[in-house]
């Protein structure tokens, strides 16, 4: 599995923190910046070159980190094939996983400290789609963005 992660610079801590937490689990992963913390920076920036290389199939999932979470999410969400979930606590993440098959991973770096965050990481991570009455749902996702891409 190939992770994408990205914050801006309100993000910029937990993001340390969570490549570290991922690297430690043996998956690769393609660090989108910013590095360091040398300023403030703009999430549309960093949460569409995440959501490009998931869209794009260079990255099996993503995971974007703003202050909130929300600027992230909007912007994540604009991009085809992408399902973005803002997540505070495990459960969102693993119900995330199994009905909406997310495949970004949002948190608010100003909103949750970093043991949720990890917590929250870790299950998102091992949890799988569960497909079935699911699958026809997301079908209809996919329909309704090859309609509104048209008009
Ligand atoms: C940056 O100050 C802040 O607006 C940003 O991190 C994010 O919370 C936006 O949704």
């Amino acid at each position: 599995m190939i992770i994408a992660i990205g914050s801006d610079h309100a993000g910029a801590d937990l993001k340390k923190e969570l490549a570290g937490f991922i690297r430690d689990q043996g998956i690769s992963l393609i660090d989108v910046g910013p590095e360091g913390s040398a300023g403030p920076v703009d999430y549309p920036d960093f949460g569409e070159k995440v959501s490009l290389l998931v869209s794009g199939g260079q990255a099996d999932r993503g995971v974007l980190i703003c202050g909130t979470g929300i600027g992230m999410s909007i912007v994540a969400n604009k991009f085809p094939g992408i399902r973005a979930a803002l997540c505070s606590e495990p459960l969102s993440a693993r119900l995330s996983r199994q009905h909406n098959d997310s495949n970004i991973l949002v948190l608010g770096g100003r909103i949750i400290g970093p043991v949720m965050a990890r917590e929250v990481l870790g299950v998102w991570l091992d949890t799988a789609f569960e497909g079935g009455r699911h699958a026809g749902r997301l079908m209809k996702i996919t329909n309704i963005e090859e309609k509104t891409s048209k008009e």
